[in-house]
């Protein structure tokens, strides 16, 4: 793939001498922290806790992490090293169990870790570090390609709504749905963003406002119960989210609440576009195997783990995600090209394109 065609202001997740370097999302707006770690045990856990948090940000840090694991193994046993790798992907996996991105890298990865053509430490670390450096900067270059297909869709004047953060944030860069709109914006596109707050976590109000007034995308922050009031009063023109795992009949599991406004858009013929990099689609797994990650309850008891506004022992359900049906996504946004329906058959064929 050829370099970058577009700025790149945010760096989420890199890989800096031989550690992964990340952007703690959990202090945004306030604060710009970063860590760096070669240590796959404070990545996992960096995983878990929504330091790095999106898809794609996801696999690519997983993926680095193993890389930084075999950067620091300096003993010459490759038998040992295999091993280590082996129980550090292990490791990762247990992380979040929604992302699919999270697998793929790590597959990509284990392929590299279990081929007995490498005979030595040395060559294994090599290749295992250049497969990781490879899938952070291959994320890049695939949401860049991603949003200017996309942007194609885009019109002046569209007002679009997007859900969760699906930018930069959740990328090594650029975004997915963030992404479309980046490029649609850089092509001089004008339009403008409406951000759902996204409860519990607050994704919306934390993140994509921040990334897209950054860059000085015009943005507006909406509570998550104003979506349909805003589509009935025909303010929203397209709808694009971004996804976790998209099956191969196409449905598509994203951030709670997703389903919702995907309702809200089919009953006032609003577009529903969900952008992902091929990544994303899961043909292995059909819908009822599908886990959707079940957080800790008091996210929802409290506002950012400081203000508790019910009762403390007050039960709560507090899926992650929800799985929109193929029947309401009007097209699906990838690298390869834009799938439309019938998802059943067209998903494998763009996958399967080079
Ligand atoms: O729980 P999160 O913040 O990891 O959830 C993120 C989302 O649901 C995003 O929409 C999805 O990962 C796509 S990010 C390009």
């Amino acid at each position: 793939m050829g370099s970058f065609r577009y700025p790149l202001h945010i760096k989420t997740v890199e890989w800096v001498d031989g550690k992964v370097r990340w952007l703690d999302t959990r202090f945004l707006p306030h604060e710009e922290i970063y860590h760096e770690s070669d240590d796959y045990e404070r990545i996992a856990r960096a995983i878990e806790n929504m330091e790095i948090r999106g898809a794609p940000a996801i696999g690519v840090a997983a993926a680095l992490a193993i890389a930084a694991t075999a950067h620091r193994f300096r003993e010459e046993d490759i038998e040992r090293l295999r091993s280590t790798l082996i129980n550090a992907i292990n490791r990762l996996r247990r992380t979040r169990p929604t992302a699919y991105n999270l697998y793929w890298a790590l597959t990509r990865i284990e392929r590299i870790v279990l081929d007995r053509n490498y005979t030595s430490a040395y060559e294994l670390r090599k290749a295992v570090i250049e497969e990781a450096i490879r899938i952070w900067r291959e994320d890049i270059e695939v949401n860049m390609k991603l949003g200017e297909i996309g942007s194609e869709l885009i019109e002046d004047g569209d007002v679009i709504l997007t859900h969760c953060n699906a930018g930069a944030l959740a990328t090594a860069g650029f975004g997915t749905a963030l992404g479309v709109i980046r490029a649609a914006w850089y092509r001089g596109k004008k339009i403008q963003v409406i951000a759902t707050e996204t409860r519990p976590v607050l994704q919306g109000a934390r993140l994509t406002v921040w990334e897209l007034k950054r860059e000085g995308i015009p943005v507006k922050l909406v509570t998550d119960n104003m979506v349909g009031y805003l589509m009935y009063k025909g303010i929203i023109t397209k709808v694009i989210v971004g996804a976790d795992r998209i099956l191969a009949d196409g449905h598509v599991i994203n951030k709670i609440g997703t389903y919702m406004i995907a309702l809200a858009a089919h009953r006032h013929n609003i577009p529903f576009y969900v952008a992902a990099p091929t990544s994303t689609i899961d043909l292995n797994t059909s819908l009822n195997e599908v886990v959707i990650e079940e957080r800790h309850p008091d996210e929802v008891r409290y506002v950012m783990n400081k203000v508790l506004i019910t009762l403390p022992d007050v039960e709560v359900y507090n899926p992650s995600f929800d799985i929109t049906p193929p029947d309401l996504v009007t097209a699906i946004i990838t690298e390869k090209g834009i799938i439309r329906p019938p998802y059943e058959a067209n998903i494998r064929a763009y996958v399967g394109k080079q």
